[in-house]
């Protein structure tokens, strides 16, 4: 086989199996195998750039990011929808088309989920896909091919089945973050003190209108299509004919459309969608009731921004509004307070609410939240309940601001509040609240790596009341861990065995394990060499840490204020006495490569990446992950990537491994 052939063959594979996942949701092989024929396509097109197209499935990440979107003239205009909120409304528009249509026999109508994301349209000609765009005002969109590539239901070239593909056909459709996607970035985001998303619908449009595709790609967005622009040398005869003829061409439909004759069938069908809309993992507001047969559309005509022959008939509201009773802060598992609103109890699209929450500080000053106000709270989906605004007509003057508690409301240690994030956190490491997952990080592999010690063993040592404190590990015995759950006699001695090894696990892989926020296993290497031991490292002060390189603001205030809490140096004192290295093992040992920064890139044959750093760093030099005009050597292994071509692009001394242990000697 040649290699076009094979290369062909491999994209063919790879399209047919990720619409099997992507849009069909019926995998044929496993992610692996997926995997695996993706690398294989990857690594022949980087032996054959040539042979590269955009259509290829390796082409959907890394374009580069831009300044400004450039914006685009929809050929047809992309028109709006008129609400419709009660069945009578429903039966009026009808009416109306019955009486344009001069006829009184039941009219064919689709009804379809009315998703709740971000109208955009794809053109694809001769089958590849060119140019994505939003809706816009309807006119005039922005241009988001590169973000609409990144989004693996959108297929980068269309089936050729019974039906030829059209020279040009433009499809409408909506773009979706489903809830659990939408959940999770929104944690992600308060981790890292970004502000949150209100709802998938912004999330979902936020991703889009990303001029950095590589964000966008990291958004697991969906898109459903339900509309046609041009479709040229096409003519289809109805809606349904219409969806499932893209749908063949590999274009995702929604599922849950239905045919339905006459109004009676269409509210019976707008009912049963509504209550399938609490087990839909992503957010839809309502229906659309589109006329079938498309030559009835053309007659029926449209008006300035909506057609005559579609409408929206939209779910009840979920949203109520009540009274905010009291504002109490929970402490969650990673010493994050979040502030809830206890309110009168109240029943939102069938549930009963009574707390919701309002995020953070920064939530509740901005919505200007009090004690007493009367608020509207919406419940979405599985979404938590949350308080959208305050109903400022209803206040009486009586109504109290709330802050956050300084102190912790489980443990009574000091909360803080890092610059740049928006969460207050409780700085106790030992917070009954954060206990279990602190442990877990402490226990993990590149910290303490007390092989065996799990999180369903951590859960139990917590629970039983047997660790109450990091140092309460080293006192638990084997015959109290083989009493747990699970546990035989042989593997609760291998625990202890491990946790014995712990001992001599290095400082640096112990300040990492504290769990100090900002301190990952690179800048806790940074604090242990420079500092040597636990003990000055406890004593730095903020501008003591800020002189460090590399360390910034919010690292700086981090580690002084899990320092300044007393718990904290307690449970490090007990540590010590549990006989954990509080030292560095190496000092400096020389100045050879005083005031040099290298990298190491690739895989290294004679020594590990951070044994290497941890060289250079023993001998006065500093060790960074990234290649600027400051570096002064890149140290190349094997398979090195795009830091060695960074190197050479800035002149960079580049060595090879036998090089730069000539060096160290
Ligand atoms: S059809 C001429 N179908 O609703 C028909 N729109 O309020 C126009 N939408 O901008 C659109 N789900 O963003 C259609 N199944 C669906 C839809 C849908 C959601 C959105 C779309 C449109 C807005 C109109």
């Amino acid at each position: 086989m040649s290699i076009e052939d094979k290369i062909q063959s491999l994209r063919n594979q790879l399209n047919y199996h990720a619409h099997r996942y992507y849009v069909l949701d019926d995998p044929e092989i496993s992610d692996a195998e997926y995997d695996r024929l993706y690398y294989e396509l990857l690594s022949l097109e980087q032996q054959h750039p040539h042979l590269v197209t955009p259509d290829s499935p390796t082409q959907r990440v890394g374009g580069a990011p831009l300044d400004v979107f450039n914006t685009i003239s929809h050929s047809i205009p992309m028109l709006s929808l008129d609400n419709a909120f009660e069945d009578s409304d429903i039966i009026d528009f009808d009416a109306r088309i019955k009486k344009l249509l001069e006829t009184d026999a039941d009219i064919e109508y689709v009804v379809e989920p009315k998703l709740d994301g971000l109208a955009v349209e794809l053109v694809y000609v001769n089958g590849v896909f060119t140019v994505g765009s939003t809706r816009g005002d309807g006119v005039t969109g922005e241009v988001i091919t590169q973000n609409l590539r990144t989004i693996n239901s959108i297929p980068l070239r269309l089936f050729n089945n019974a039906h030829p593909i059209p020279v040009r056909l433009e499809v409408r459709g909506e773009v979706i973050l489903d809830i659990p996607s939408f959940e999770k970035l929104n944690k992600q985001r308060e981790q890292d003190g970004e502000p949150l998303f209100a709802n998938p619908r912004n999330a979902a449009a936020g991703s889009l209108r990303q001029l950095d595709p590589r964000i966008t790609a990291k958004r697991p967005l969906d898109m459903f299509c339900y509309g046609v622009g041009i479709a040229d040398g096409f003519t289809f005869q109805n809606h349904i004919q219409f969806l499932e003829t893209i749908a063949g061409w590999g274009l995702k439909v929604n599922p849950l459309r239905k045919l339905c004759k006459g109004t009676r069938a269409v509210i019976a069908y707008y009912r049963e969608l509504g209550e399938m809309r609490e087990n839909l993992n992503y957010e839809i507001d309502g229906t659309v009731i589109k006329v079938n047969d498309f030559a009835l559309q053309r007659q029926i005509g449209i008006k300035t921004r909506s057609p005559r022959w579609a409408i929206a008939y939209k779910f009840p509201a979920r949203q109520e509004v009540t009274q905010i009773e009291n504002i109490i802060a929970q402490v969650g598992r990673t010493g994050t307070l979040t502030p809830v609103a206890i309110m009168k109890s109240v029943n939102i699209g069938g549930v009963e609410v009574s707390r919701a929450t309002l995020h953070n500080q920064d939530e509740i000053d901005k919505k200007d939240v009090r004690i007493g106000d009367w608020v509207v709270v919406q419940r979405a989906g599985d979404v938590i309940p949350e308080v959208v605004k305050v109903v400022e007509s209803r206040r009486d003057g009586s109504e109290k601001p709330y802050k956050l508690p300084d102190k912790c409301p489980v443990c009574g240690s000091h909360v803080v509040r890092i610059e740049g994030e928006a969460a207050h956190r409780c700085q106790n490491i030992s917070c009954p609240a954060q206990l279990k997952e602190g442990i877990k990080h402490f226990a993990s592999r590149g910290a303490l790596d007390i092989e065996g010690l799990g999180s369903k063993l951590v859960e139990q040592l917590v629970d039983k009341g047997l660790v109450k404190d990091y140092a309460d590990l080293y006192d638990v015995s084997t015959e109290q861990l083989a009493g747990l759950e699970r546990m035989a006699e042989k593997s609760a001695q291998n625990i202890i065995d491990a946790l014995e090894q712990s001992k001599r696990i290095p400082l640096d892989r112990v300040v990492f394990a504290l769990g100090i926020r900002f301190v990952g296993e690179h800048v806790a290497r940074l604090l242990v060499n420079h500092f040597g031991s636990l003990d000055a490292l406890k004593k730095a002060s903020y501008d003591d840490l800020i002189e460090i390189h590399e360390i910034g603001p919010q690292i700086a205030e981090s580690v002084v204020e899990f320092f300044s809490e007393e718990k904290n140096l307690r449970a490090i004192q007990r540590l010590q006495a549990a006989g954990l290295q509080m030292k560095a093992e190496s000092v400096v040992k020389g100045d050879t490569f005083s005031g040099k920064t290298f990298v190491f890139t690739g895989t290294l044959e004679t020594m590990g990446r951070s044994d290497a750093e941890k060289l250079v760093q023993s001998l006065g030099g500093r060790a960074s992950g990234s290649v600027s005009k400051k570096t002064d050597y890149v140290v190349v292994g094997r398979d090195a990537g795009s830091k060695a071509d960074k190197a050479r692009e800035l002149g960079v001394t580049i060595l090879s491994e036998d090089e730069f242990k000539t060096m160290i000697g």
